[in-house]
């Protein structure tokens, strides 16, 4: 069915048709379609369009509607031009209906229809997708929990350079992720505003209450400008956005976990859970959950770039280019939801393995700092301290001499400003007690991280 038609001689082809049609994905907004149109239909009898009870009979009609579908998988295989005229056309068609199924529309545009469904059902996918991002905050802080004070290489340039504990290692990604759900709530507030009473562009010409319809569908506000009300997609940008962000912090995540559980690392054994083998070799153990996590980081910006290519260019209101928002969206929240799942269980099965991590950590003259800091601390212009370590650093290599075979006597030879107290650290990893700074990884502050970054967890 179609919600058009009078002033054309022909019908459209079936080409068209196949083209422009968009039930086939759009069927998702059906349940905020349902929800949008019994708001409305009260709203219709405030102003007389239905007496009370025939808008009680439309809103359970419209009931009836949502708990048909989901009994029905045929329910959405029809040709109905797109899920506004779905719910239109089956709701005539429940007996007695027909006559106030056609007055339903009144006053009301599908440009602003789409609008309020899509700001309805992406606040529902906010909502759920906040929740997971709990669920792998949770499980980050549990890892953070369960080995606060194990040291492992921090890299730059992914080259040995300090050691870090790996609480604040993975409380830096604790960090990211408490941003994202910052960002997609950010994102449902933008979304957070009622369209309805835009008509199709230039606001609708029925004497309506916003405020009342905004109340009744849980917006806050609404909109201010029926042109931009009508043809805005930024809560939309906003959300892909917010996705592809948090998946760029997933794919590093993936990254850096890919590396720590290869045999040339070894700092981390994923679990047989999220790994899998090889058809052909048999000792393969293949972190395939994490690749697929970055993979699809290309596809989640592909699908912000796409959204904004299409809203680039298009003149005020709106046009049918919008309607390819839908698919980008509805992808992009699938693979949210699912990669936020996917990689809680990467995170809670992760076991981190102490000795390879504490051996590499104190490898590489990553104690170098400490020392340059050291002389720094006793006087030596920070520069010159510099200076000296790293030749200190290079007569370490060219002997093969690693830091902890040093003698006072040696250190000396390199500078007199070096005295007893210097020698602890030259000693493993001693030097992540010289970082209890805030925010840095110092025992005592990283215990506080963890119990700081619980408390938050404990209050979301
Ligand atoms: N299906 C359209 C969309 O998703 C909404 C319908 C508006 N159609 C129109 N020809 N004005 O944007």
């Amino acid at each position: 069915m179609r919600l058009w038609g009078g002033r054309f001689d022909e019908g459209p082809s079936e080409v068209f048709e196949r083209f422009s049609g968009s039930l086939h994905y759009d069927s998702r907004l059906f349940f905020a379609d349902i929800q949008g149109s019994q708001a409305w239909a009260s709203e219709l009898a405030r102003i007389g369009i239905y007496t009370r009870d025939e808008a009680a009979r439309v809103r359970a009609a419209l009931d009836e509607l949502a708990a048909d579908a989901p009994a029905n998988p045929a329910y959405f295989q029809q040709d109905d031009e797109d899920v506004h005229t779905l719910v239109l056309r089956k709701l005539g068609e429940k007996p007695g209906m027909d006559e106030l199924a056609q007055r339903l529309h009144t006053g009301r545009s599908r440009n602003e229809q789409v609008s309020v469904d899509f700001r309805l059902w992406i606040r529902g996918e906010i909502a759920d997708a906040r929740a997971r991002l709990d669920a792998l905050l949770g499980a980050l802080v549990e890892q953070a929990e369960r080995h606060p004070a194990l040291v492992l290489p921090g890299y730059t340039h992914l080259r040995r350079a300090q050691p870090v504990l790996w609480g604040h290692y993975v409380l830096a990604y604790f960090e990211m992720f408490a941003r994202d759900r910052e960002r997609l709530a950010r994102a449902a507030a933008s979304a957070d505003a009622l369209p309805l009473g835009s008509g199709a562009l230039a606001g609708s010409g029925i004497p309506l209450d916003r405020a009342a319809l905004a109340r009744e569908l849980g917006f806050s506000r609404i909109t201010a400008n029926s042109l931009d009300a009508t043809s805005d997609r930024d809560f939309a940008l906003e959300f892909l956005f917010a996705a592809a962000v948090t998946f760029l912090h997933l794919s590093r995540l993936a990254e850096d976990w890919i590396l720590y559980s290869s045999e040339e690392f070894g700092f981390l054994e994923l679990s047989d859970q999220v790994t899998s083998g090889s058809s052909l070799m048999p000792q393969k153990k293949n972190p395939d959950s994490l690749e697929l996590l970055r993979g699809k980081t290309g596809r989640m910006l592909g699908h912000f770039v796409s959204l904004a290519t299409t809203i680039k260019g298009t003149p005020l209101s709106y046009n049918r280019d919008m309607q390819e928002d839908k698919e980008a969206v509805f992808d992009a929240a699938d693979q949210l939801r699912a990669g936020l799942e996917m990689a809680t269980v990467v995170v809670a099965t992760a076991k981190p393995k102490p000795e390879p991590m504490q051996e590499a950590a104190a490898g590489g003259w990553s104690c170098a700092t400490d020392l340059a800091e050291y002389l720094a601390l006793h006087g030596v212009p920070f520069h010159q301290a510099h200076k000296i370590v790293g030749t200190i650093v290079r007569a370490g290599l060219a002997a093969n001499r690693p830091p902890e075979q040093w003698t006072l006597a040696q250190l000396r030879e390199h500078s007199p400003a070096f005295g007893e107290d210097s020698l602890v650290w030259l000693r493993g990893t001693a030097g992540v007690a010289r970082r209890e700074i805030e925010g840095g990884t110092g025992p005592g502050m990283v215990a506080q991280a963890i119990h700081a970054a619980r408390q938050r967890l404990n209050k979301l």
